[in-house]
């Protein structure tokens, strides 16, 4: 939700914060803005995409080396000129740019128009803190910060630049990532890694309630009093390439072609004859102490805790809640010292998730998260953190990152199992070496693209489409639909096949679009007869089977197979043609497919 960058250093800052912008344009593409300074601020901002920005501009005209950029997902006040950042005070000497959400601002813009006079021209929250800085503003930048952050209530990952000290730039952190690049001669900060990969690979991590002065040849991080903080640097183990498309149209598809890659990657580096649980820092003897696992995450991730709960429940016979972040934190949960909750976030930001990280340790759970972007917040603030390892994830649609997640619940609920005794030696092994082939199984669903992308071309008018499965395949319906519906825009509704004739069947007519998930030999009848209930009625049924099937073929219109597996596996690749199928579609009705519409890739505000 929104990106930040800045730079500060011996070259020109203006191609550093174009290049970082378009690598944090999955967080927001509202608008887009830049402020350089040097004896005077310059300011440019833009509505609509960065490249509208970047025509705007001509490099080469500007020598400043300071500066900060945003790009913008709205959240107060429309996508125009007037609300993208940066914000700047009424005398034009210090500019701003924010990530998060300032709630009190109304508060504060009423107290700045009565003490001050100030003149405001946007509606968003974000003004305030520009202004609010002037007010404060004494010759001392960084103390105008602190006195500014003493009356703002909310989140925010702030950078200012002041026309008076253009030796600086200021930053603070609550609850919105923030991190440093650390150069040779030069210094960065930003929303998130890949902004930073073309020109370091040493991050500085900034916490809550920190503030950083950014200089050309030093660092200085500073707690909430003031006191100076020392922090280990990370290094960056990601490669520049990894956030490039390296010859694919598009990085959706680029992620969905690398799911055999991330899965070997994972499969090679936790399984060393038994399951390696590399970061779980919790003692496997402590296991036997849960009663409960308590799964919570948002929107795609949620629906990789839903398979979670089956495997963990399957293979490790506890109970498992799973929840929606922004649900849990306003329930009162059952959770204490005998509780483990895992929290799943590809971005490790995601608030409603982090709060709910909070809220259970609070009531003494001990956490652990299933994240991929090393180092962001969840990771920082759980007891154990299981790395997913996927890469950058750059297409704001979670492919990669969802079956990664997906694998890492196999291999946690599968070592629980084992540790806990409820799983023989041999049964444990035997699904270790079938989960191998599963980087060959995905590769032979890949190369059903082509069929997909044609039965893609004929589907793409349609208005609405049905998901339905049965047991842990309705859980890869629901994955299926969010991924169709956010990008190709079509409504989509994910529903377990028993609940049809409750009520949704009146929607069926004819033509309309039924995908089935039938991979479940237990629940196969059924979901036989639930196919035939919409096929009477006129519905063109697409089935995901598993190969060698031949009574689909007699009940559905078309057949995706995936390959033959252990049925309680197959939740690991069932919703990889239904992303290549949403791609598909997203494409033939020319649709932005990295980064659709209203989206944000990392949703760092409630
Ligand atoms: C959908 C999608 C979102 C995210 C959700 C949580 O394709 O990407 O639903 O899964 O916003 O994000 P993370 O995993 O970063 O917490």
């Amino acid at each position: 939700m929104c990106g930040v960058v800045g730079y500060i250093g011996k070259n020109k800052a203006l191609p550093v914060l174009l290049d970082g912008l378009s690598k944090l344009e999955y967080r927001g593409y509202d608008s887009a803005g830049i402020a350089l300074v040097n004896d005077e601020l310059f300011i440019k901002k833009k509505k609509g995409r960065l490249e509208v920005l970047k025509n705007d501009l001509n490099v080469d005209d500007f020598e400043q080396n300071i500066g900060i950029g945003h790009t913008r997902w709205a959240t107060h006040g429309a996508p125009t000129e007037i609300n993208a950042h940066p914000h700047f005070d009424n005398k034009n000497s210090i500019a701003v740019i924010h990530n998060g959400i300032i709630e009190n601002y109304i508060k504060i813009k009423e107290w700045l128009t009565e003490v001050d006079g100030t003149n405001f021209v946007s509606e968003t929250d974000t003004e305030v803190i520009a202004h609010l800085i002037s007010y404060f503003y004494d010759g001392d930048l960084l103390d105008a910060v602190y006195k500014a952050v003493d009356r703002m209530e909310g989140a925010y990952a702030i950078s200012v630049i002041c026309k008076d000290e253009p030796d600086k730039i200021v930053a603070v952190r609550k609850d919105s990532p923030l991190i440093i690049g650390i150069g040779d001669g030069e210094n960065f900060l930003a929303s998130d890694i890949p902004a930073l990969l073309k020109y370091t690979k040493k991050v500085l991590f900034v916490e809550n309630d920190e503030f950083v002065v950014i200089k050309k040849d030093g660092v200085t991080l500073l707690d909430e009093f003031k006191q100076k903080v020392e922090r280990e640097l990370f290094t960056v183990t990601w490669d520049e390439k990894s956030a490039e498309k390296e010859g694919f149209p598009h990085f959706t598809l680029k992620e969905i072609h690398e799911q055999p890659k991330t899965f070997r990657e994972i499969l090679n580096r936790r399984i060393k004859d038994d399951i390696v649980l590399e970061g779980l820092n919790i003692p496997y003897e402590k296991f036997k102490q849960f009663n409960k696992v308590y799964i919570v995450a948002c929107g795609t991730a949620y629906h990789a805790g839903l398979v979670g709960k089956y495997v963990i429940e399957k293979f490790a016979s506890i109970p498992v809640e799973v929840d929606i972040a922004s649900e849990f934190r306003y329930r009162n949960p059952f959770i204490d010292e005998k509780t483990l909750f895992i929290a799943v976030s590809q971005s490790g930001e995601t608030l409603d998730t982090l709060q709910s990280l909070r809220e259970a340790k609070k009531k003494k759970a001990t956490i652990l998260s299933v994240v991929n972007v090393v180092g962001s917040s969840v990771a920082r603030e759980s007891d154990g953190v299981l790395y997913t390892w996927a890469g950058p994830e750059i297409g704001v649609a979670s492919t990669k990152a969802y079956t990664s997640q997906v694998l890492i619940f196999y291999l946690f609920a599968l070592k629980l199992a084992l540790e806990t005794k409820k799983i023989t030696k041999e049964n444990f092994d035997s699904i270790l070496k079938e989960l191998y082939n599963y980087p060959d199984y995905i590769e032979t669903i890949l190369k059903q693209s082509t069929k997909i992308q044609e039965f893609a071309d004929s589907q793409f008018n349609n208005d609405s489409v049905f998901f339905m499965g049965r047991g842990v395949d309705l859980y890869c319906a629901y994955e299926a639909s969010l991924k169709f519906k956010e990008i190709s825009y079509i409504n989509s509704f994910a529903i377990a096949a028993g609940e049809l004739k409750h009520g949704t069947i009146a929607l069926i007519e004819k033509d309309t679009l039924v995908i089935a998930f039938a991979t479940q030999k237990r629940l196969y009848d059924k979901m036989l007869s639930n196919i035939k209930e919409v096929t009477s009625r006129g519905a063109y049924v697409v089935c995901i089977a598993k190969e060698g099937d031949t009574d689909v073929l007699k009940v559905a219109d078309e057949v995706i197979f995936v390959p033959d597996s252990d049925e309680d596996l197959l939740p690991l690749m069932n919703v990889i043609p239904m992303q290549l199928f949403a791609y598909y579609v997203s494409v033939a009705r020319g649709n932005d497919v990295d980064k659709p519409r209203n989206l944000a890739k990392s949703v760092t505000v409630e």
